[in-house]
């Protein structure tokens, strides 16, 4: 990993997952519950959607205090979203950030729960920011979309529809844009909103956004293939065994790896249009498809 990238992420990954734990810990709630929260939140993970958010502010060089707290906000959705998709009912996983998943430790009424409560608190932890209320509105607008029916879940759902059909390149590529896409997406724009980044520059950047989301997700797909459970810390060939539509599914190895190369392309040529300073995107970008977990 270039060393400016690896620098930033281990200079910021500790705040992040300070900010996480602060903000669940402070909550009055039944013990078990923030228990079964803390337990996914702080099992590890890349903090890629939270580093994100922060890549954007300290690329315009802004204070980055406020991004963490909406980069814990995110990274609340995305393990609520991970703990949900590991269950019985969905993936049927049983480890996660190499540990067993939530609901084989609390129970599947429990991690259902606790994926719940830190959906909904990732919204009030926005809502409370010292923001004006306009950028607030405009952050829980913005993660309401990309969470919800027209996003993170919306996705879900087709992909879940991916086990009992083959769907189609242009129906797998929504499954991508949306079920992995959609928080990526919020993780950069909403950077751009705390930065008070120009129009049209937010505009590249929500472009370089919209591939990367693409590219996280295939390279996901290829590493289920290729990586070892071990290294992944979540159970690697589920989508074989579960027959899931996937790029290497439709395109083949070969053929998903030409994607994966066309969307980082397409995003790099996005930074492009950018005027600011891009290196540590351009970074984050080679990361994202050269990452093997
Ligand atoms: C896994 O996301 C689920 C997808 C959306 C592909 P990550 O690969 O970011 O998982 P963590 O957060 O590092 O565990
Ligand atoms: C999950 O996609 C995306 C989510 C919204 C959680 P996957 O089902 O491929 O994620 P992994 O491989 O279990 O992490
Ligand atoms: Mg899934
Ligand atoms: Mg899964
Ligand atoms: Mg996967």
């Amino acid at each position: 990993m270039n060393e400016a990238l690896k620098q930033f992420i281990e200079s910021n990954t500790p705040a992040i997952e300070q900010e996480m734990s602060a903000l669940v810990e402070k909550i009055v709630a039944p013990s078990h519950l923030k228990e079964s929260m803390l337990y996914s939140l702080n099992a590890g993970g890349k903090r890629i959607r939270p580093l994100f958010v922060a890549a954007v502010c300290e690329m315009y060089k802004k204070d980055l205090a406020p991004s963490l707290t909406v980069g814990a906000a995110v990274e609340m959705i995305h393990t609520y979203s991970l703990i949900h998709d590991d269950l019985p009912c969905m993936d049927d996983d049983e480890l996660r950030r190499g540990k067993p998943t939530n609901h084989v430790v609390y129970g599947e009424a429990l991690a259902t729960l606790a994926g719940d409560a830190l959906n909904t608190l990732a919204f009030g932890v926005i809502a409370r920011m010292d923001l004006p209320a306009e950028k607030r509105i405009e952050l829980v607008n913005l993660l309401s979309i990309a969470a919800g029916a027209e996003g993170m879940v919306g996705g879900q759902i087709l992909d879940m529809d991916g086990e009992e059909r083959l769907l189609n390149l242009t129906e797998l590529e929504h499954v991508h844009v949306n079920k992995t896409g959609a928080l990526l997406r919020f993780s950069i724009e909403s950077g751009a909103v705390l930065a008070d980044v120009a129009a049209d520059e937010r505009a590249a950047l929500v472009e370089y956004a919209h591939h990367i989301g693409l590219a996280f997700q295939i390279q996901d797909d290829i590493l289920d293939i290729e990586g070892t459970s071990e290294q992944l810390g979540k159970t690697a060939g589920k989508d074989i065994a579960s027959d899931k539509s996937t790029y290497p599914a439709l395109l083949s190895l070969e053929g998903a790896k030409a994607k994966l190369d066309d969307h980082y392309e397409q995003a790099i040529a996005a930074l492009e249009k950018v005027q600011t300073n891009s290196s540590l995107l351009h970074e984050f970008a080679t990361y994202i498809v050269k990452r093997k977990h």
